[in-house]
C-alpha cells in the first residue's frame, strides 16, 4: 500500500485502510493499548494498538522517542484523540531505533539556550514551527523567482571563487587555489555586470555570499543568501519598481503557498502596497537632526538616526540618493551633483534589506572610481574589459534573503532563518 502523508488522511474516507510513516514523538503505555503520536513533515496523528492484537508489543511500547515507524492501519476520523484523527493499527515495522536520551528535546515545553539548538540542529528543525519557517523561506523566494521569470530574467550561476574583492577590499575570506590568491565571493556584483554587456539583457540569481565580517550580531552573517539581479537599458528607478514588485510578490506566494505554516507560526502578514514611499538621504539627516541625532554629510546613517527613520516610515520603504563616499566604485554618480549617486536601499523600519543602484557605464569613468576609492584598477581587468566594447546603461541590487525572511517572520535572530548559520564563531554543524 502506497504511503498516505498524515496532513491528508483528513480528506480519505472514514475506515480506509492507510500506511504512514515517520517519528514517533510519543509513546504512552496503558494495560491493554499503546498509544503513539506519529509525526511527518505534513502532520501528527495518533495510532493505537490493542495488546491482544499484537504479540510482540512491547518492542513498540519501550521503543525510543523518535524512532522511524510505519504504521498500517484503518482510519478514524470521529476520534476523540487530541490529533482529531486516529488510526486504529493493524500492524507496524520498526524503519530504526533512535538513541535515547535525545540531546535536544522535541516537544519540551522549555526550548534549550540557541547555542544547543544550533549544535543540534537536525533535530531542532523536526519542531513545526521551525521547520514552518524553512517552507516559508522556500515560498518567499519562489515567489521572486517566479516575478523574476514573468520579466524576462535568465538565471544564471556566477563563480563563487573569485580573484578580486567585489564590495570594496576589506572581508575577504581568502581561499588557497592552487599557486594562486583567490577569495570567496561577497556579492555577484561584476559578474552580473559582465552578463548585461553579453546581451542577455536581465539576469537574476539566488545564491551564496561570503563576508568576514568579525562583529557578530544579530543580522549578520558570513555567508548568506544574496538574490541579485542586473538590468540592461535601466536606471535606479527601474530597478527599484522590479524590486518592490519582486518583495510584493514573493510576500504573496507566502501566504498562498505557506497559509498553515503562517498558522503553525501564529503570524499575520500582509501583503505590501506598491510603490514604497522614497525619501532621501538628506531627508534622513533633517529627520535624525530634529531628533537630536547629527550625522555629517557623507556618513552612514547610525542605528539610533534609522530608529527615528523607521518610526516615521513604517514597514518598507526606500532611502534614495546616497552620498557617493558611501556607495561602492561600481554606482552611477548623480549627473546634476556627483557628490550624490543613483543609489537606494530598501528598508523595513530600521533593517535594511537591499542596497542597488544604476551602474557606472563608461569604462574611464568607472577607472576614475577605482582611483578614488584607492583600489587597484589592474586586479579589475577582467571587468574592465567588459566594458571597453558596448556595455549599456543599467541598474541592479542585491537582496538579501535571510533579512527579508527575518522581518517578514519578525525573527529575534537572523540565524533563526538559516538552516546552519555561519558566523564568527560557528562553522560546524
Ligand atoms: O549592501 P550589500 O553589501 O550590496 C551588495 O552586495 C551589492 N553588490 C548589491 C547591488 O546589487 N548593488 O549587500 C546587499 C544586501 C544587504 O542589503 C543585506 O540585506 C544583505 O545583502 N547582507 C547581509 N545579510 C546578512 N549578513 C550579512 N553580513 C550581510 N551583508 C549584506
Amino acid at each position: 500500500m502506497e504511503r498516505s502523508l498524515v496532513g491528508d488522511l483528513k480528506s480519505l474516507p472514514d475506515g480506509n485502510s492507510v500506511v504512514v510513516k515517520g517519528w514517533a514523538q510519543e509513546i504512552r503505555s496503558l494495560k491493554n493499548l499503546v498509544f503513539v503520536v506519529l509525526r511527518d513533515s505534513t502532520g501528527m496523528v495518533q495510532a493505537t494498538f490493542k495488546r491482544d492484537n499484537f504479540p510482540d508489543m512491547d518492542m513498540l511500547s519501550n521503543l525510543s522517542r523518535e524512532s522511524v515507524i510505519n504504521v498500517e492501519g484503518k482510519l478514524n476520523l470521529k476520534s476523540k484523540s487530541k490529533t482529531g484523527v486516529e488510526i486504529e493499527a493493524t500492524g507496524f515495522t520498526v524503519l530504526n531505533v533512535s538513541e535515547s536520551p535525545l540531546p535536544l528535546g522535541i516537544i519540551d515545553p522549555v526550548e534549550a539556550d540557541f547555542e544547543t539548538r544550533l549544535n543540534n540542529r537536525f533535530l531542532d528543525l523536526r519542531k513545526p514551527a521551525k521547520a514552518s519557517i524553512f517552507r516559508i523561506k522556500s515560498s518567499l523566494i519562489w515567489g521572486i523567482r517566479e516575478y523574476l521569470h514573468r520579466q524576462n530574467f535568465v538565471e544564471v550561476q556566477t563563480p563563487k571563487i573569485v580573484a578580486a574583492a567585489t564590495e570594496g577590499g576589506s572581508d575577504l575570506f581568502p581561499v588557497k587555489y592552487f599557486e594562486k590568491e583567490a577569495y570567496l565571493n561577497q556579492s555577484p556584483q561584476l559578474y552580473k555586470e559582465i552578463l548585461i554587456s553579453s546581451g542577455i539583457d536581465r539576469v537574476f540569481e539566488v545564491g551564496p555570499a561570503f563576508r568576514a565580517e568579525e562583529h557578530n550580531t544579530v543580522r549578520h552573517l558570513n555567508e548568506f543568501t544574496s538574490v541579485d539581479i542586473e538590468m540592461a537599458f535601466s536606471d535606479h528607478n527601474g530597478a527599484m519598481t522590479m524590486l518592490e514588485n519582486s518583495v510584493k510578490n514573493g510576500i504573496e506566494s507566502v501566504l498562498k503557498a505557506s497559509s498553515k505554516d503562517l498558522e503553525t507560526l501564529g503570524l499575520k502578514i500582509e501583503i505590501p502596497k506598491v510603490p514604497f514611499p522614497r525619501i532621501s538621504y538628506e531627508e534622513c539627516r533633517n529627520i535624525a537632526s530634529a531628533n537630536g541625532v547629527e550625522i555629517p554629510f557623507g556618513e552612514d546613517l547610525s542605528v539610533e538616526a534609522l530608529k527615528f527613520i523607521g518610526e516615521k516610515f513604517h514597514d518598507f520603504y526606500f532611502i534614495v540618493d546616497w552620498p557617493s563616499s558611501l556607495r561602492p566604485f561600481y554606482t552611477m554618480p548623480n549627473e546634476k551633483d556627483p557628490r550624490y549617486t543613483n543609489s537606494y536601499d530598501l528598508q523595513y523600519r530600521e533593517k535594511e534589506i537591499t542596497s542597488g543602484a544604476q551602474r557606472v557605464h563608461n569604462p574611464d569613468i568607472l577607472k576614475k572610481r577605482f582611483i578614488e576609492k584607492g583600489l587597484k584598477a589592474e586586479n579589475f581587468e577582467f571587468y574592465i574589459k567588459a566594458f571597453k566594447y558596448g556595455m549599456p546603461p543599467h541598474a541592479g541590487w542585491g537582496l538579501g534573503l535571510e533579512r527579508l525572511l527575518m522581518i517578514l517572520l519578525d525573527l529575534p535572530n537572523i540565524r533563526e532563518g538559516t538552516l546552519f548559520p555561519r558566523d564568527r564563531t560557528r562553522i560546524v554543524p
